[in-house]
């Protein structure tokens, strides 16, 4: 990719992009720039060659697409900062709740908008990202926005009113699977199992279910069958899952999610 790239707020989500970027050779790390208000956050990225830029403006004249990488309540500060300068450049929002109203009230209607919805596997380049192309940004334009985030693991196409539900499915998913992974850590610990050969045995059951889901074409459904033969083991422990509403409360954390992202958006 010959685009330059530029980060404004240099965290965890801007050092996974860049991460996937460099690793897959996407573009050569002088093409990457980061801004942040913490300037102590450059030594990781200049150490891999990134160069670290003292003004938002030096960000915004050197890179042709722009990651707005802060949280959502920084959002009105950062595009008030970029407006004056941002006009013809590729604006990408990975902020929970953003829409691409919000960012058009701010740049103008002109503005040339994706909105990206990616997880921390990212930073492993396993990350899954949702990903939304806005009028008047063109195809080729969104190509090269999709091509960033490939870098770093699986895209879905979106329309901008999935943007906002997505969230409870991949951004923020990781935390509940961590969540499952510790129950079942836990549960092993109670039992007299170490605490780290638990924590191999359910990391890597978790990396072949994901491999059965995604290569067998099997739906979830048949594969919970397959584990599960009558009178045995995974029956019993799955009545005392329902039993206890086990889908039910992930259905209801992901409206909570989704909830919140749309709070978040007002
Ligand atoms: N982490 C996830 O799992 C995940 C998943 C999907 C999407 N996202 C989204 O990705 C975005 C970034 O998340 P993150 O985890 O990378 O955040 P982060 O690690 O907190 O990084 C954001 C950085 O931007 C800085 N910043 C804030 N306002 C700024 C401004 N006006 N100008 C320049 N720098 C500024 C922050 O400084 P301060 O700390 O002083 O504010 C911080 O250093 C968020 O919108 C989040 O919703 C995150």
């Amino acid at each position: 990719m010959t685009e330059k790239i530029g980060f404004i707020g240099a965290g965890n989500m801007a050092g996974a992009i860049i991460n996937g970027l460099l690793r897959q050779g996407v573009c050569p790390a002088d093409h990457l720039a980061v801004y942040d208000h913490h300037s102590t956050h450059y030594a990781r990225f200049e150490e891999r060659g990134v160069c670290g830029v003292e003004t938002v403006r030096q960000l915004v004249k050197f890179a042709d697409i722009i990651f707005l990488s802060v949280k959502p309540q920084n959002y009105d500060e950062v595009l008030q900062n970029i407006c004056p300068f941002a006009e013809g450049k590729i604006i990408v929002s990975i902020a929970a709740g953003i829409s691409s109203a919000y960012i058009k009230e701010r740049l103008g209607d002109a503005a040339k908008i994706a909105l990206a919805m990616p997880n921390t596997p990212l930073l492993l380049g396993e990350g899954a990202t949702a990903l939304c192309q806005c009028s008047p940004l063109t195809d080729v334009e969104y190509a090269k926005v999709k091509a960033v985030f490939a870098a770093g693991g699986v895209v879905q196409d979106l329309p901008e009113e999935q943007m906002a539900a997505v969230i409870s499915v991949s951004g923020s998913s990781p935390a509940y699977v961590y969540l499952f992974a510790k129950a079942v850590i836990a549960g092993a610990v109670e039992q007299g199992i170490d605490v780290a050969v638990a924590k191999a045995l359910i990391a890597q059951t978790l990396i072949g279910s994901a491999k059965m889901l995604t290569d067998s074409g099997i739906e979830p459904d048949e594969l919970i069958r397959m584990v599960s033969s009558k009178g045995g083991t995974t029956i019993a422990a799955l009545d005392a899952l329902y039993a206890h509403g086990f889908e039910q409360a992930v259905i209801d954390g992901m409206r909570q999610c989704t909830r919140r992202a749309k709070e978040l958006g007002k």
